[in-house]
């Protein structure tokens, strides 16, 4: 890829998630190309660390604590992409929360809920702000992190292949209701990826690495600046026929 393709340079981005792994990867990735980004997350200590960060590099970011399970959260950050950043370009929903895999019938409700709640209303909450944001503009890209879970029952808990399934549905739905006005919806099948909610999971499930590997090409995680990339490519005009897609980030987990 040329590096005019991979330029950013003063397109707005909104990243959810930012606080830690692929969104805060995704935070420097996109800041270091050009992009004034603004990030989210419920913790407010880690995204001013990364606002410094961005900041000091040279570049453009501003945090907006939130919870991405509130509306009004979400439309704060947008609100904010629009009042210190001018417009809304790209938006890259991220946030996600997983539980570790347990048989359905003993999984909590209330795992169900939180898994749901995050992952799909979060998605909801963001892409209804974001669209009509970029409707003002005349477009925009929009990037949604679902998972390998997204397309196939890969082992993880029910309730998240549910939500990263719905995450792929929305994705599909709103690129094809806002294709002809300029916007374009994409998601990615993340595959394992070595950032906080994995070693989360394997410090109480050791050994369960293995079980990930079983079916990738890549017998490896993934380091979060390797989906970031994928996310990036997404939200810039390099990928302008791209949209409804969902693009695997997987080492090859679906592929066999
Ligand atoms: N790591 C993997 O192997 C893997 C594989 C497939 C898909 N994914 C997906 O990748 C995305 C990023 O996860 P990650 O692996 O980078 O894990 P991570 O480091 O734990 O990051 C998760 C991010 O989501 C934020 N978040 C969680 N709940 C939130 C809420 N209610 N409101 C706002 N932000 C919230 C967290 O920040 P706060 O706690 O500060 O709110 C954090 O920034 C998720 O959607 C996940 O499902 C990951």
């Amino acid at each position: 890829m040329t590096e005019n393709a991979r330029n950013m340079d003063g397109r707005v981005v909104m990243i959810t998630g930012a606080s830690s792994g692929i969104g805060a990867a995704a935070a420097r990735l996109f800041a270091a190309h050009g992009a004034p980004v603004v990030l989210m997350a419920r913790r407010q200590q880690q995204l001013d660390a990364l606002v410094g960060e961005i900041e000091k590099a040279g570049g453009q970011a501003a945090a907006v604590p939130g919870d991405v399970r509130r509306g009004e959260d979400v439309e704060r950050a947008v609100e904010t992409a629009l009042e210190r950043f001018g417009r809304l370009d790209a938006a890259f929903n991220n946030a996600g929360h997983a539980t570790l895999g347990q048989d359905l019938h003993e999984t909590p409700d209330d795992d169900f809920d939180a898994v749901i709640d995050v992952n799909v209303r979060g998605v909801w909450n963001c892409m209804r702000h974001q669209i009509r944001a970029m409707l003002r503009t005349g477009g925009g890209s929009i990037v949604n992190t679902a998972s390998t879970a997204g397309l196939i029952a890969t082992g993880v808990g029910a309730p998240y292949v549910a939500a990263k399934h719905a995450v792929i549905g929305l994705t599909k739905a709103a690129a094809s209701e806002y294709g002809t006005r300029g916007i374009r919806v994409n998601a990615l099948a993340v595959g394992s990826t070595l950032t906080e909610m994995m070693e989360s999971v394997i410090d109480r499930a050791p050994g369960i690495e293995k079980k990930f590997f079983a079916r990738a090409i890549q017998q490896r995680f993934a380091d979060p600046a390797e989906v970031a990339e994928a996310a990036m490519w997404l939200c810039g005009d390099a990928s302008s026929f791209v949209t409804g897609a969902t693009v695997p980030v997987d080492g090859g987990v679906l592929a066999v």
